[in-house]
C-alpha cells in the first residue's frame, strides 16, 4: 500500500523472528467518520527467540500519532516515519499504550477503517491493521483482543467486533458503547469491526457436540429479504466441515456482514466475516444461478478459514497458499458435494479447471509468474493471485490424489494436532501429510517452489500386443527460474477399447501413475489391439498435456470415456484444433455432438459445458504469437457452425428445458436453465425465425434473474431491435439495486463486438463511463464496466487501433489515486503483451509506458507495470 518511488523487495529467505511478542490487546475506539480516536493498550514481552536489546519497530501508516506511554508514562524519544514507530531501550515486559487518530471518511483504499454508505467497516488482511493503530502487523504475532467500540447511537446503533459480546452501555451525549472479547489468539489481519445501521437475520443451531450457536447475517434493512440463501449456505458449510473433517465451530456466535464497497470477495475475520454484498445477497428476481452458486462457495470458503487460516495461520505472507490453496480446495470439495450427483461433481470440476486455464495458466506463463509459495514480493496485495489460490488448491488436491481421501484426512488431523493455535508454513502442512501416511513428499514440494505450468508429452507405441506410453515432462523457464527440477506428477489413467468392445478386467481399471522422472515408460502387455488412452483423468495434475490423439481416438473418448472430465476434454481438443487452424468441425464431430445434445441420460449442465468453447485467453496460450482478432473470428465461426448445423436440436432443446413453477436454484434446475439459455443464444446466432420473439418473451415473462438476464444478454449480443428497449426496461426495473445495475453495465461492456464496425463496444463503454450511475470509487461498479471490458471482452478490447489500450491506461492511472488494489488488478490486463502480434504489441507498450511515467504510483501498480515492462 505504501507509496514509494524506490520499490522495496521482501524476501522469504529473510524471515526474522519478531523482536517482541504482543500478548493481549485492549482497543478502545471512538468512532467518528471525520476523526476516529484509537487507544491501543498492549501487554508486550521480549521474544526469547529473537536477539537481545533490539528496538521495537511498530508498523503504522496514515495515522496521526497522539501519544505513547510505556507502563503508563508518556514518552517522546521515539522515531516516527510515515511507515513506522520505533521505540528503544525497552524493558523485557511492559505495557505499551498508544493513542492515534485516523480519518475513515477519506479512506478510499478500503484498507484499514473506512466508511461505506454511512457505516464503518474494516479490512485488515494483509496489512491494513497498521492504518488503524501502531502494531507488529505480521501474521506470526498473535494476541487475544478485547475491543471497546464507542459511537453516536442514532447514527451507529449496531457495534460489532470479533468474538463474544461482553457488555453494552449508554454513555450520555447520545453515545453508546459495546465491549467484545475474542478468546482465541489471532494475528492482527483477522481483526474486524463494523458499526452502523444494520439488521440481521438469525438462526440458532446445535453443533455436532451439542453446543448452541447463534448465527447472524447482517445487512442494510432493504436487503433483509435477500439473506436466506447465505444463511442456508453457512449452515450447510458448518455441517460439511463437521462431517468431512471433524471440525466444529469454536465460537458461540458467528456473524456475516455485507458491505457494498469491498476490494475482494470476502474476508474471514474471526467470528465476524465481512463480505462484498455480491457474495451475500440473493433472491430469485435479482440473482442468477451463478450468483447463487458463488454465494454458497464464498460463504463456505470464509467459514472454512475458521480452521484453515484462523486456528492455524501463516507464519509470514509468503505462506499465503497454506491457508488459501487449502481453503479453496475445501470450498471446491464442498460445492462439488452440494451438487447432489456424480455428474454434478464433474460439472464443478470442469468449471474449476476452466478458470485455472483461463486465468492461472496465463499468469504462470507471464511476467508475474510466481510459485504458489513466492520467494519475493514488492507488494503483498499483488500476491492474492489465481496461482496462490487456484493452483494452490490443485497442489492440495494432488496430495489427496496421492494419499487417498482417507490418507488425506489423516494428514489433516495430524496438521491440527500439531499446529492448532500456531502460525506455520507450507512445509509444516506437507510434513503432516507425509508423516501421517508414511509417504515421502520431498520431490512433491517442487510444486511449492517452482513456478510455470509443467508440460507432459505423451508418445505411444503398440507392437505385438505390447502397448507403451512414453511420458516426458518439462517446464518452461519463468522469471527468476531458468532451470527446473522434475515434478512429482500424479496421473490418473485408463485404457479404453477403441471399438464396441471393452478391455478385460485388469486392463480396464483406472490406475494412478506417479511420474517423477524427466521421462518414463508405462508398459502394458497382452492386449489384442491398441487401446485409446484416457490420461490425466479428472485433471489429476495441473499440467499442459501434449498428446496428439487423432480425431477418431478423441471421438472414442467423447463416446466412451466414463471420466466426464476427459469426455469434455476430448471435445475441447477438437474445438481448439479447429479454431487454431481456422477450419470448421468435421461432420463426424458434429454428429457426435448431436448425439450428446440429444442424450436423455446426460446432465444438462454438462451439455452446457460441452458446447461452451475454450476461452480466448486459453486459446492465446496455445500459440506462439497471438493474433487476437484471428482467434476471435475463428472462434465465432465455430460457434456459428454449432448453431446452424444443430438448429433443429437447439429448437427442441430450448422447448424441452423450461423450468416452470417457482424458482429453485438447485443444480438440476440451474443446469436446465443454463442449457436452455445456451440454446436461445444458438438460435439467435443461427438467425432462427422465432429467436428474437422467444428471447423477448422470455425477457418479459421471466420469474428469475437467470432467465431474464439470459434473454437480455442474447438480445444485446445479437443487436436485436428490441435490445435497447429491454436494456432501458432492465435499468428502470432494478434502478435501486446496485448489484443488478452492475450487471447492466457488465452486459454492455462484454457484449460481442459488432463486426460491421458501426457500433463498437468501446464507444458504448466511453458513454457508460459518464453515466450518472457510474462511480469509479465503488469497486464493484468500477469492475462491472472497466475491468469487464478490458479483461473479459478480448474480441472488443484487442482492437488494432490501440484506443482501448489508451483507455485502459487512463483508467489504471485514475484508479491508482483512489484504490491501489482495484487499480493493480486492472493493471494486470496487459501482462501478456510481449506475446501479441507487433501492431498490438506496440500500442500495448506505449500504454504500459504511459502508466510507468506517472508520479506517485502506488507500490501495487508500480510492481505490476514494472514487471510487465522489464521481466
Ligand atoms: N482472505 C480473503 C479470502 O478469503 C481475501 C481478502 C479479502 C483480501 N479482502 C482482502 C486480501 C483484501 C487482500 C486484501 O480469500
Ligand atoms: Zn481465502
Amino acid at each position: 500500500m505504501a507509496r514509494t518511488d524506490s520499490p522495496v523487495t521482501f524476501l522469504r529467505s529473510e524471515y526474522k523472528e519478531p523482536a517482541f511478542l504482543i500478548q493481549t490487546v485492549d482497543l478502545d475506539i471512538a468512532l467518528n467518520p471525520a476523526r476516529t480516536i484509537v487507544v491501543n493498550r498492549m501487554q508486550m514481552k521480549r521474544n526469547d527467540r529473537a536477539g537481545q536489546n533490539q528496538s521495537l519497530i511498530l508498523h503504522g501508516e496514515e495515522q496521526e500519532l497522539v501519544s505513547v506511554r510505556v507502563n503508563g508514562v508518556i514518552i517522546t524519544d521515539y522515531v516516527l516515519t510515515p511507515e513506522s514507530l520505533t521505540l528503544k531501550n525497552l524493558p523485557d515486559t511492559f505495557e505499551l499504550s498508544i493513542t492515534s487518530a485516523c480519518v475513515p471518511e477519506k479512506n478510499t483504499s478500503l484498507m484499514g477503517l473506512y466508511v461505506s454508505n454511512g457505516n464503518f467497516f474494516t479490512q485488515c488482511e494483509a496489512e491494513g491493521f497498521r492504518k488503524i493503530t501502531y502494531f507488529l502487523d505480521r501474521p506470526d504475532v498473535m494476541a487475544t483482543y478485547q475491543v471497546t467500540l464507542r459511537a453516536l447511537k442514532a447514527q451507529f446503533p449496531v457495534l460489532l467486533s470479533n468474538g463474544n459480546l461482553i457488555k453494552e452501555e449508554e454513555l450520555g451525549n447520545g453515545w453508546h458503547s459495546a465491549v467484545w472479547q475474542d478468546p482465541f489468539p489471532k494475528p492482527s489481519y483477522l481483526f474486524a469491526l463494523v458499526a452502523g445501521k444494520l439488521h440481521a437475520i438469525e438462526r440458532t443451531i446445535k453443533s455436532a457436540s451439542g453446543k448452541s450457536k447463534l448465527l447472524q447475517v447482517w445487512v442494510e434493512a432493504k436487503d433483509l429479504s435477500k439473506t436466506e440463501h447465505a444463511m442456508d449456505s453457512l449452515i450447510a458449510s458448518i455441517r460439511w466441515d463437521e462431517q468431512r473433517f471433524g471440525l466444529e465451530l469454536d465460537l458461540d456466535r458467528f456473524m456475516i456482514v455485507a458491505v457494498g464497497d469491498f476490494n475482494m470477495g470476502a474476508m474471514e475475520n474471526k467470528g465476524l466475516n465481512i463480505f462484498n454484498t455480491k457474495f451475500v445477497l440473493a433472491n430469485p428476481e435479482t440473482a442468477t444461478d451463478v450468483d447463487y452458486g458463488n454465494v454458497e462457495s464464498v460463504v463456505a470458503h470464509e467459514y472454512f478459514h475458521n480452521w484453515t487460516g484462523n486456528r492455524v495461520t501463516c507464519k509470514d505472507w509468503f505462506q499465503l497458499s497454506l491457508k488459501e490453496g487449502l481453503t479453496v480446495f475445501r470450498d471446491q470439495e464442498f460445492s462439488a458435494d452440494q451438487m447432489g450427483s456424480e455428474s454434478g461433481k464433474a460439472v464443478k470440476r470442469i468449471e474449476d479447471v476452466r478458470l485455472l486455464r483461463q486465468v492461472q495458466f496465463p499468469e504462470d506463463a507471464g511476467p508475474m509468474a510466481h510459485p504458489i509459495r513466492p520467494d519475493s514480493y514488492q507488494e503483498i496485495n499483488n500476491f492474492y493471485t489465481v496461482t496462490v489460490y487456484e493452483k494452490g488448491a490443485e497442489v492440495v488436491r494432488m496430495q489427496q490424489t496421492l494419499l487417498g481421501k482417507e490418507g488425506f484426512r489423516k494428514g489433516m488431523d495430524l496438521y491440527f494436532k500439531r499446529h492448532d493455535g500456531q502460525a506455520v508454513t507450507c512445509d509444516d502442512f506437507t510434513a503432516a501429510m507425509a508423516d501421517a501416511n508414511n509417504k515421502d513428499l520431498t520431490q512433491f514440494k517442487y510444486w511449492y517452489s517452482q513456478s510455470g505450468t509443467p508440460r507432459v508429452t505423451v508418445k505411444e507405441s503398440f507392437n505385438d500386443g505390447t502397448y507403451q506410453i512414453k511420458l516426458s515432462q518439462s517446464c518452461p523457464s519463468t522469471p527468476g527460474q531458468t532451470k527446473k527440477e522434475p515434478f512429482h506428477i500424479p496421473l490418473l489413467y485408463k485404457l479404453i477399447h477403441k471399438g464396441d468392445g471393452t478391455l478385460d478386467g485388469g486392463h480396464a481399471q483406472e490406475k494412478l501413475f506417479e511420474l517423477t522422472k524427466a521421462s518414463e515408460v508405462i508398459t502394458v502387455t497382452g492386449l489384442a489391439d491398441k487401446p485409446v488412452l484416457s490420461i490425466n483423468r479428472n485433471f489429476s495434475a495441473p499440467i499442459i498435456l501434449e498428446f496428439d490423439q487423432d480425431e477418431a481416438e478423441l471421438l472414442t473418448l467423447v463416446k466412451k470415456d466414463d471420466d466426464a472430465f476427459n469426455r469434455w476434454e476430448a471435445i475441447q481438443k477438437l474445438y481448439i484444433d479447429s479454431i487454431l487452424s481456422n477450419t470448421t468441425l468435421d461432420t463426424a464431430v458434429i454428429d457426435a455432438l448431436r448425439e450428446l445434445l440429444l442424450d436423455p441420460l446426460l446432465d444438462p449442465a454438462f451439455k452446457d459445458l460441452v458446447f461452451t468453447l475454450p476461452a480466448e485467453s486459453y486459446l492465446y496460450e496455445q500459440v506462439a504469437i497471438i493474433d487476437p482478432q484471428a482467434i476471435h473470428l475463428s472462434r465465432r465461426k465455430i460457434r456459428e457452425q454449432l448453431a446452424t448445423s444443430l438448429l433443429a436440436e437447439w429448437t427442441t432443446t430450448y422447448q424441452n428445458h423450461q423450468t416452470p413453477g417457482s424458482y429453485n436454484p438447485d443444480a438440476a434446475n440451474a443446469g436446465r436453465r443454463a442449457l436452455k439459455n445456451l440454446a436461445l443464444h444458438m438460435l439467435m446466432s443461427a438467425q432462427a425465425p422465432n429467436a428474437h420473439k422467444w428471447a423477448q418473451e422470455q425477457y418479459q415473462s421471466a420469474n428469475n434473474m437467470t432467465d431474464r438476464y439470459g434473454a437480455l444478454a442474447t438480445l444485446v449480443n445479437f443487436a436485436s431491435p428490441q435490445a435497447e428497449i429491454c436494456l432501458n426496461d432492465f435499468h428502470q426495473r432494478f434502478s435501486d439495486d446496485a448489484l443488478v445495475i452492475d450487471k447492466w453495465f457488465t452486459l454492455q461492456a462484454t457484449r460481442q463486438e459488432d463486426l460491421t464496425g458501426q457500433h463498437p463496444v468501446m464507444a458504448d463503454v466511453l458513454t457508460l463511463r459518464n453515466h450518472p450511475d457510474f462511480n469509479i470509487k465503488n469497486p464493484n461498479r468500477a469492475r462491472s464496466l472497466i475491468h469487464a471490458f478490458c479483461m473479459s471482452n478480448p474480441g472488443a478490447f484487442h482492437n488494432p487501433n490501440g484506443e482501448s489500450y489508451q483507455f485502459w491506461a487512463k483508467q489504471v492511472i485514475e484508479l491508482n489515486q483512489i484504490n491501489p488494489q482495484v487499480a493493480a488488478r486492472l493493471a494486470r490486463g496487459l501482462d501478456r503483451w510481449k506475446q501479441f502480434a507487433p501492431v498490438y504489441q506496440n500500442h500495448m507498450k506505449s500504454a504500459l509506458e504511459l502508466i510507468s511515467r506517472q508520479d506517485h504510483l502506488s507500490s501495487d501498480v508500480a510492481e505490476v507495470i514494472q514487471k510487465a515492462l522489464h521481466s
